[in-house]
């Protein structure tokens, strides 16, 4: 349960006790509060008293934890918390993104694509990240390979899949129509080997992104992937590698940067561990990323 939570609230160990006992502390002060409140109110009937003290406890509740929570320094966490709370039940002024929906229906949700040929390690991460987002969904998962790892993943986290075939996608109409009719406005590219075609790239200007295991411009192109490109960077005596989040356009590997992280090579990397220290750079960082640029 608590692991539940921690992913759910994207918080450590020592912060999810923090904020359990600031929801404990809160509650018991709301409590509290209201019974030495309700004297004020000098109310008849029973169900009165009831309906009355229900209300005072949601008016209190806020204010009480947010008190609460700044000695514990869980302030900006119990804000944002009440904000969507608030958001939810049709109360504030909701947040602007940086991508709109471009489709007409739930103007604030933004539906992404997951596009991705393999085990899908990365996909994982970003439905974990974006599991209880009020705005941001993934809506699909693409993937061209009816083995994939991915496609497993998709069906025990509910996602509906769109397995595409090599011909439809370059010499069709590149899946714009199912695209569009499953409300996609980003697509997130994670491991996905086929190039994207031009038609796709203009039907989703600025809205598709890359993860690449290397530091591009360098060990990039037509067939870096996977263990070719850490091979290629250990015989070349890198002392860095890292990892690469940049826009697609129409060559591998090419559009515009938007991150990078980098790590230092240790005097034993083999291409295997390489690619698990890589590996990791990406779980910890492209889920943030995509969260940063659609909020941008
Ligand atoms: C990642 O290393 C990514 O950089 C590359 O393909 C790999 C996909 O791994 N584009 P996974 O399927 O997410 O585990």
């Amino acid at each position: 349960m608590f692991e539940r939570l921690q992913q759910k609230w994207k918080v450590k160990g020592g912060q999810l006790a923090l904020i359990l006992i600031t929801f404990a502390v809160g509650g018991s002060l709301t409590g509290y509060a209201a019974r030495q409140l309700m004297p004020v109110f000098a109310i008849g009937p029973a169900w009165l008293w009831i309906v009355v003290y229900i209300l005072l406890v949601t008016l209190l509740w806020p204010i009480a934890v947010l008190l609460i929570s700044i000695p514990f320094g869980q302030f900006p966490f119990f804000i944002k918390y009440i904000k969507k709370i608030g958001a939810r039940i049709g109360l504030g002024k909701r947040q602007e993104s940086g991508v709109r929906s471009s489709h007409n229906r739930e103007p604030l949700q933004i539906h992404i694509a997951i596009f991705a040929s393999g085990a899908g390690s990365n996909a994982q991460k970003i439905i974990d990240h974006f599991r209880d987002h009020e705005k941001i969904r993934i809506g699909l998962i693409v993937c061209n390979n009816p083995s994939a790892g991915v496609l497993s993943i998709a069906s025990r986290e509910g996602i509906p899949t769109l397995v595409i075939s090599k011909e439809q996608f370059f010499r069709g109409d590149a899946y714009i129509k199912e695209l569009n009719e499953n409300k996609i406005d980003f697509i997130v590219l994670a491991g996905f080997l086929l190039k994207i075609p031009v038609a796709l790239i203009k039907a989703y200007p600025g809205k598709i992104i890359n993860i690449h295991p290397a530091l591009l411009p360098r060990y990039g192109g037509k067939g870096m992937y996977g263990r070719a490109v850490h091979q290629a960077v250990i015989d070349a005596k890198e002392k860095k590698s890292g990892i690469t989040i940049h826009y697609v356009d129409e060559l591998y590997d090419h559009g515009k940067i938007i991150f990078q992280a980098h790590y230092d090579l240790g005097a034993d990397e083999t291409p295997q561990s390489l690619a698990e220290q890589i590996h990791k750079l990406e779980h910890e960082h492209y889920p943030r990323v995509i969260e940063k640029l659609l909020k941008a």
